[in-house]
């Protein structure tokens, strides 16, 4: 009985846990990165496949997750995203004093700059940069304190309970059923001109480019709504690009980096 109890509340806590957000999910996190090996330059190629030892973008793209229930890296998990008012601004907004995702993603750039720092640091935030740089393009990761991006919004995904946010990490995306290399070899194709559209700008214009998509998306959302295949009639398109902007934009900034 008592073994039988304690499985049940294993279940318990491990739907409980699970329930908290996991980013784009595994596919959004690895077509983000498939999308921006192909925008590479030769250098950046090159010294990419030193500290990965060979392994692919998309490979190392969910590290930044797989670490956050290690306490020893407790102090990374504020990274994963950026909160304020949409009345106010980054600029204007007291910042949290754990850091956000913007400390994080200018961190990683800076210890990729830095020809002092050891291997060991670079490989590190090389992977924590890759995936910062998905969750910068999930509109809901550029989200409010107050409902915690979305999580705190329950929604309902083919009738089965969950939340807004997950909806857009994940749900939609699972559904959509393809594979991470499907996506990236089904990227938009884009002219000259929209791909120098994506590519310009800093990551904070980035940023408030995913934060417009996030004020949209409150716009169209109640509380308990019901959620099934108009929605991704509706966003599905938004996701996909998300996806190829976070892939162009992150290999944009590692041209830099290894400029
Ligand atoms: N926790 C608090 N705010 C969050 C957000 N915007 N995205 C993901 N996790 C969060
Ligand atoms: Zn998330
Ligand atoms: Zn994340």
């Amino acid at each position: 009985m008592k073994k039988l109890s304690i499985f049940f509340l294993f279940i318990f806590l491990n739907s409980y846990v699970s329930y908290s957000s996991d980013d784009w999910g595994k596919t959004g996190h690895r077509a983000t990165g498939e999308i921006a090996q192909k925008y590479l330059s030769r250098k950046a190629k090159k010294e990419i496949n030193k500290l990965l030892d060979g392994h692919s973008i998309a490979y190392v793209s969910n590290f930044a997750d797989e670490i956050k229930s290690d306490k020893k890296y407790r102090e990374y998990n504020p990274w994963h995203y950026v909160n304020f008012p949409f009345e106010s601004t980054y600029e204007k907004h007291p910042k949290s004093k754990k850091g956000d995702l913007i400390v994080g993603i200018n961190t990683c750039v800076e210890v990729l700059k830095n020809q002092s720092a050891s291997k060991e640091d670079k490989v590190f935030h090389l992977k924590m940069l890759i995936h910062f740089m998905g969750d910068l393009h999930q509109p809901l990761h550029i989200g409010m304190a107050e409902d915690r991006g979305g999580n705190d919004i329950e929604v309902k995904w083919f009738n089965k309970g969950t939340n807004l946010h997950t909806v857009w990490d994940s749900k939609m995306i699972d559904t959509f059923g393809m594979t991470y290399t499907e996506i990236a070899a089904n990227e938009k194709e884009l002219t000259n001109e929209e791909l120098k559209t994506i590519q310009k700008g800093t990551v904070i214009d980035w940023m408030y480019d995913s934060r417009e998509l996030c004020k949209n998306l409150y716009k169209t959302i109640e509380p308990g709504k019901k959620l099934r295949y108009r929605y991704s009639y509706d966003y599905m398109n938004k996701v996909l690009e998300q996806l190829q902007k976070g892939g162009i934009r992150l290999a944009s900034l590692l041209n830099e980096i290894y400029s």
